[in-house]
C-alpha cells in the first residue's frame, strides 16, 4: 500500500491540482469531498485542506471535523484551509468583499519547515477575499506580503500549517517545494508513486479480482482504452478480447491501421465493421442531438451482440480515468453525480457482468505515463481527444457515407501536414467540419459550384475552456491548397478563429 496524503475539497477550483501536483512529487494523493470525510486509514500521512469559494463566515460554510485530524497526522490549510485552521482555533478571520487576485511577494518572518531552500520574494499566488486578522493562540506568522500581515502561519509542534496563498498553481514559482517540504519532510510520505509500481499493484490486483474469468473490453484507438486494454493483457493475457467497432465514423483508414497496429502489438482483439448499420440509423437525421443518441445506442446494440458471442465472459471492463469518478464539493454539497459517459448503457446490468476499471486512480497524463512504461507507442499515447460521435457531429446536416469519405481526406490532410510540420503536439486537438454550404469558386476557366471545409485547431487543457491555435499563415495556406487540389468536392477552405466559451471546440 503507498504512503497517502488527503486533500479535502471546500470546493476551489484548484482541488484536483494539489492532488496532481503532489501525485508529480510522486507520493500518492487523493481527493475527498468535505462531507465524506469521516476518517484517517492507516496510509495517511499527511492532510491538505483545499480552498473553497465559501467564507468561513457564511451561514452554511463548508466544514469538516478537524479534531479526526489534529495531533494525528501533520495538516495543511490552503486559502479557505488556512482561514478555516484560524477559526477552529478561536483567530480572527475579517470578512471581506474585495478580491485580492494575482501575483504577490512572501516576506519570510520566521524559520518554518515549509519554506526550506525558498529565498525571500518569492513570488507566489493569490485569490482570496477575506483575510486573517488575528491568529489564533499558539500559532506563529512565518510570512506576509505588502497588503497582509499574515500569508502563512503554523503551529510546528503541533505540525499545523497554513498559507494564504496558492502553491499549487503555476504563477507560484517555487509551489512544488512548498508542497514537497510537506508532503516528504514534514509527513515523512514516501514517494513510491511510479508508474512501473502502479503497473506492477495493478497487473497483480487485475489477476486476483479476474482470477480466471474472460474479460471484454471496448476499444477506440484512444489513449483510455488503448492503455486499459494493454494493462488487462499483460495482466491475463487472452482472457480478454477488445471489442473494436467501425463506426464508419472514424478517421481516415484509422479501422485498418489500429486493428492492424493492435494485433501486430498482441493484444487479442476482435475487429466489427458494422459501418452500413450506422449509416443507415443515421440517414435524414440533421439534428446533433439526436445524432449522439442514436449512435451512442447503435454502439451498445453493436458491442453486445459481439460480447454475447464471448463464452464465459464476466467481467466488462472500461478505461473510466480518476477525474471521471472524483466526487467533488462543487458549490456547497458534495457532489453525488458521478460521470457516466464511459459506461455502456445499463450493458453490465444486462449481461451480468461485473465492472473493472484498472485506470480509475489515473489523472490523464499519468495515463500516458504509465501507456510509455508499458511500451504502448507514441501513436496512441499523444494522440488528440476523438468525440465518440466521431465525424457524424464534424458534417453538418445529414451524415452521408460520401461525405463521410470527404471529410476523412480533408482531416487526414490537415493532421497528416500538422504532423509533418512539428505541429501536432503543439496543438490540444485539431480536425476538419464538412459545412452544408456551397459557394463558387474558379478552377481553371470553369466555374465551380462546392462544398467548404472549416479547419479547427485548438489549445486546452482540459477542453473545458479552450483557445483557437494561432498557426502560421504559410501553414494554412499550404494545408488549403492541398486540401482544394487533392479532395474533389471541396472549393473553399475557412479556419476556425473563435474560442471555447463563447463558442464550442466541435461545431455541433
Ligand atoms: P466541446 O465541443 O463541448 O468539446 O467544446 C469538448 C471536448 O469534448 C469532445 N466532445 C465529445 N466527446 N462525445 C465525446 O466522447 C461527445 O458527444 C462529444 N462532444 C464533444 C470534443 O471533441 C472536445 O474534445
Amino acid at each position: 500500500m503507498h504512503d497517502k496524503i488527503i486533500v479535502i475539497d471546500f470546493g476551489s477550483q484548484y482541488s484536483q491540482l494539489i492532488v496532481r501536483k503532489i501525485r508529480e512529487l510522486g507520493v500518492y494523493s487523493e481527493l475527498i469531498a468535505f462531507g465524506r470525510f469521516s476518517q484517517l486509514d492507516s496510509s495517511v500521512r499527511g492532510v491538505v485542506l483545499s480552498g473553497s469559494p465559501f467564507s468561513v463566515h457564511d451561514p452554511d460554510h463548508p466544514t469538516v471535523q478537524l479534531e479526526k485530524i489534529i495531533d494525528k497526522v501533520p495538516m495543511l490549510g490552503i486559502c479557505y484551509g488556512a482561514q478555516y485552521i484560524t477559526q477552529y482555533f478561536g483567530g480572527q478571520v475579517e470578512r471581506s468583499d474585495k478580491r485580492e487576485y494575482g501575483r504577490a511577494y512572501l516576506q519570510i518572518k520566521s524559520h518554518s519547515e515549509l519554506f526550506q531552500g525558498l529565498r525571500d520574494g518569492e513570488q507566489v499566488w493569490m485569490s482570496h477575499s477575506d483575510h486573517i486578522q488575528q491568529l489564533p493562540q499558539g500559532f506563529k506568522v512565518t510570512a506576509q506580503t505588502q497588503s497582509i500581515p499574515v500569508a502563512a502561519f503554523e503551529n510546528a509542534e503541533r505540525k499545523i500549517f497554513a498559507l494564504q496563498f496558492h502553491p499549487e498553481v503555476y504563477h507560484t514559482i517555487h509551489g512544488k517545494d512548498i508542497l514537497s517540504n510537506f508532503v516528504k519532510n514534514i509527513c515523512g510520505a514516501k514517494d513510491t508513486w511510479q508508474p512501473q509500481s502502479f503497473i506492477t499493484t495493478t497487473i497483480d490486483w487485475i489477476r486476483q479480482q479476474v482470477g480466471q474469468d474472460r474479460v471484454i473490453l471496448a476499444i477506440s484507438g484512444g489513449v483510455d482504452s488503448t492503455v486499459a486494454a494493454f494493462l488487462l493483457s499483460r495482466a491475463i493475457g487472452n482472457q480478454l478480447t477488445a471489442i473494436f467497432v467501425d463506426t464508419g465514423l472514424l478517421r481516415y483508414k484509422e479501422y485498418e491501421t489500429v486493428l492492424e497496429k493492435y494485433r501486430s502489438l498482441g493484444l487479442n482483439v476482435l475487429g466489427v465493421d458494422a459501418k452500413q448499420e450506422f449509416y443507415s440509423a443515421l440517414s435524414g437525421v440533421t439534428d446533433p442531438e439526436q445524432k449522439r443518441k442514436i449512435i451512442g445506442h447503435k454502439f451498445i446494440e453493436v458491442f453486445e451482440q459481439q460480447a454475447s458471442k464471448i463464452k464465459d465472459a464476466r467481467w466488462l471492463a472500461q478505461g473510466t480515468i480518476y477525474p471521471d469518478v472524483i466526487e467533488s464539493a462543487v458549490g456547497h454539497y458534495a457532489a453525488q453525480t458521478i460521470k457516466s459517459h464511459h459506461n455502456v448503457g445499463g450493458l453490465p446490468e444486462r449481461m451480468n457482468l461485473k465492472v473493472i476499471e484498472p485506470l480509475r486512480l489515473l489523472f490523464k497524463d499519468e495515463v500516458r505515463r504509465v501507456g510509455q512504461a508499458l511500451g504502448i507507442p507514441e501513436q496512441f499515447i499523444n494522440r488528440h481527444p476523438f468525440p465518440g460521435p466521431g465525424l457524424a457531429i464534424r458534417i453538418i446536416g445529414e451524415v452521408t457515407p460520401q461525405k463521410v469519405s470527404l471529410l476523412q481526406k480533408v482531416d487526414h490532410i490537415f493532421i497528416q501536414e500538422l504532423q509533418k510540420n512539428g505541429l501536432y503536439d503543439k496543438v490540444w486537438q485539431a480536425f476538419a467540419v464538412l459545412l452544408p454550404v456551397q459557394t463558387v469558386g474558379v478552377m481553371g476557366d470553369e466555374r465551380t459550384y462546392e462544398s467548404v471545409v472549416a479547419l479547427r485547431a485548438v489549445n486546452s487543457v482540459d477542453g473545458m475552456t479552450a483557445d483557437w491555435s494561432h498557426l502560421p499563415h504559410d501553414f494554412l495556406s499550404r494545408v488549403s491548397s492541398r486540401i482544394i487540389n487533392e479532395v474533389r468536392g471541396v472549393n473553399r477552405v475557412v479556419y476556425d478563429i473563435s474560442s471555447k466559451p463563447p463558442a464550442t471546440i466541435e461545431w455541433e
